[in-house]
This record gives structure tokens, C-alpha cells and sequence, in this order.
């Protein structure tokens, strides 16, 4: 079942022992488990989450296998199938994510491993690798986020922080279902990219309260957090409106919650979900919007420009 690799070096760009810095690693090739697939990773997408997990921010939250692998989000082939799989088969170009209920295996190596079942789908012809690899993670959280939206039809919904991997995919996803969107972006770039894809305003953050008071005076129905100070602008929802963000986890987090329905949200990829995404993405519905390609040496440098003024997702070209 794909032994021969077994216990051959890799590149992993990893993190060897508590309180380390990420580094260039050469680790083992890890091999499938049962219900898992072996990828050897073409892109993987730079996301939040890996920076949290390189700042050793995730420590309280999962247990952390040594040397933990950073990289969540990737594209690649299928290169070993563990006991049990079915549906996935050697040579499988692949998309998803590593989601395992420890930090170990990564998406930022030469090689990685996955459930097979969940968070993994085919990859479409259709979507280039770096594409591909930019819409498990970020996708699925958007389309959390849409759904705790409700009926989003008529609905004047503000997203903060629009231009990166998971705004770019939710702007399209709700001004497509019906929502009135007004989408933040810095450059004059991002908010033509907003408008572009369905934002039926782009406004500057820098200008936030003001621009969005000329354009809904009584306030928005629907905030999503997805960048910034949400107390900064808890204020531009309407009474009885909702404040939704996956960068605050718990409810309790939430300014102004006598006044407004808090909903934390964690994008979790499912079969579904990933199905959903890529049939959006094969009828022209929606478009993965990838920033920049970085080599695989240049993780640190694609870390640096996470968050600011890029157009979409960050990609990381492994092989
Ligand atoms: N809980 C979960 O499951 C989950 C899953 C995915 C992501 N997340 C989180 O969701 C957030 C969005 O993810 P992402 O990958 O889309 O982020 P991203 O790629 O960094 O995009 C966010 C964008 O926000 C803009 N921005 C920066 N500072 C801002 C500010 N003060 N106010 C408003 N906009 C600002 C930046 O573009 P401009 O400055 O050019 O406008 C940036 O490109 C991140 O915090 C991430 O960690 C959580």
C-alpha cells in the first residue's frame, strides 16, 4: 500500500519542540493510517490558522505531536491509501485539508496525510493546483458563515476584512443568494475585486462608520468579522441584527451582546461542502481568487504578507 517511501526524508516546513520556530525540516514520510490517504502535495494555501499554530497560539486547544507540520489547506496527488478507503485511489488529484484531532502531519511538506472521508474531495480539471488548494479551508467557512446568515435575501450584510481567502469566496456566495453586500477593502484594487464579485458597495476601512452610515442609515441587518476591531463596528449593526465572526470563538467575546445575536463560527470541511464549492466553482458560479505564488522556500516571507493588502489567498508551491 505505498510502503516503499516509508521512512525516506522530506521537506516539512515545521515546528520541532515546544517554543521553536518553524523551520525547513527534513522529517520522515509519514504513512496513511487507516481511513487516511498519503498526498504528495502540489500547493498548499497559506491561512490563519497556521500562523496561530507557528506563535504557538493553538497549544491550549490541540495536542501537539512533535515536529507539528504547519499547513492546513492544500491541493496535491494521491501517492499511498491507508486500510479502509475507499473512493480515492492512488494517482487521485486531490483537494482538502488536514484536520486531525492532533497537530502532526501538515500541508507545507513534500508529503502529507489526511481522513480520506471528510475533508477530501477530487480536485476538478477545471481549478489550476494553486486554486484548488485555496478552498477547502477558506470555503468551507464561508459557507458556514452564509448559513448563519439565515434567508439572506434583502438583507444589507457588512463584511470587514473581504479581500482575503475567505471574504473574497462569502462576498460572491451572499450577494449571489440575494444579500445587499457591503464589502471592506484598503486598495482601490481590493474594492474593485469586491465589486467585481457581486459587492454591491466597497468601502474603505479606514473610513468604516461613515462610509457605511451614507449607505445604510439605519444600520446593517448582518456584521461578519472577519478582520479588524469588531468593537469598532458592532455599533453600524441594527438592534435585534447579527454579528457573526470565526475569529471570535466564543459568544462571550462579542461586543454588544444585549443588543445583537453573537454567532462564533469554525469552518469545518465536509464531503458536502467541498462538493458544493467545487460545483459552484465548474458552472462559473464562483471564483478562487489566489493573490500569489510563493516557492517553497519563501514560507516565511508568504507568512509576512499574510493579512495585508493581498487580493485573495497566499499559495505555497511545494512541488
Ligand atoms: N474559525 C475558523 O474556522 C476560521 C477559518 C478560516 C479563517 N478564519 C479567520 O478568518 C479571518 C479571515 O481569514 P482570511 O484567510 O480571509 O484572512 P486574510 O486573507 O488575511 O484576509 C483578510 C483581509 O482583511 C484586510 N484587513 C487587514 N486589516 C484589516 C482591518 N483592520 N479591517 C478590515 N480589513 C482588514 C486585508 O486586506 P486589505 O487591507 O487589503 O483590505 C486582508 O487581506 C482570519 O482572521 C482567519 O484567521 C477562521
Amino acid at each position: 500500500m505505498g510502503a516503499q517511501k516509508a521512512r525516506q526524508p522530506m521537506k516539512a516546513f515545521a515546528v520541532a519542540e515546544q517554543g521553536a520556530q518553524p523551520a525547513h525540516l527534513d522529517i520522515d514520510i509519514p504513512e496513511p493510517d487507516p481511513g487516511e490517504v498519503r498526498v504528495r502535495v502540489t500547493a498548499a494555501s497559506v491561512n490563519g490558522f497556521d500562523l496561530a499554530v507557528a506563535a504557538g497560539w493553538m497549544a491550549g486547544f490541540f495536542e501537539h505531536r512533535y515536529p507539528v507540520v504547519l499547513g492546513r489547506e492544500f491541493a496535491g496527488v494521491v501517492d499511498a491509501v491507508g486500510e479502509g478507503v475507499s473512493g480515492l485511489g492512488v494517482g487521485d488529484r486531490v483537494l482538502g485539508v488536514v484536520a486531525k484531532p492532533f497537530l502532526r502531519e501538515g500541508a507545507f511538506a513534500e508529503y502529507t496525510t489526511a481522513f480520506a472521508d471528510g475533508g477530501l474531495i477530487k480536485a476538478p480539471d477545471d481549478l489550476t493546483d494553486s486554486e484548488a488548494a485555496s478552498l477547502a479551508h477558506t470555503g468551507s467557512t464561508a459557507l458556514a458563515i452564509l448559513a448563519a446568515i439565515g434567508d439572506p435575501v434583502g438583507k444589507t450584510v457588512l463584511v470587514v476584512g473581504a479581500t482575503g481567502g475567505v471574504g473574497t469566496i462569502l462576498v460572491q456566495l451572499a450577494a449571489a443568494a440575494g444579500a445587499v453586500v457591503i464589502a471592506t477593502g484598503r486598495t482601490i484594487d481590493g474594492r474593485d475585486l469586491l465589486t467585481e464579485l457581486g459587492a454591491a458597495h466597497a468601502v474603505d476601512y479606514a473610513r468604516l462608520a461613515a462610509s457605511v452610515r451614507e449607505i445604510a442609515p439605519h444600520g446593517v441587518d448582518v456584521a461578519v468579522h472577519l478582520k479588524g476591531d469588531p468593537g469598532e463596528f458592532a455599533e453600524l449593526v441594527k438592534d435585534g441584527g447579527t454579528l457573526i465572526s470565526p475569529v471570535l470563538f466564543s459568544p462571550d467575546m462579542f461586543p454588544d451582546q444585549e443588543r445583537l445575536t453573537a454567532v462564533p463560527i469554525a469552518g469545518y470541511p465536509t464531503t458536502e461542502s467541498l462538493e458544493r464549492l467545487t460545483g459552484l466553482t465548474g458552472s462559473g458560479d464562483l471564483r478562487i481568487i489566489v493573490d500569489r505564488e510563493h516557492a517553497f522556500d519563501e514560507i516565511a516571507q508568504a507568512f509576512g504578507a499574510y493579512g495585508h493588502e493581498t487580493l485573495g489567498n497566499i499559495v505555497i508551491r511545494i512541488w
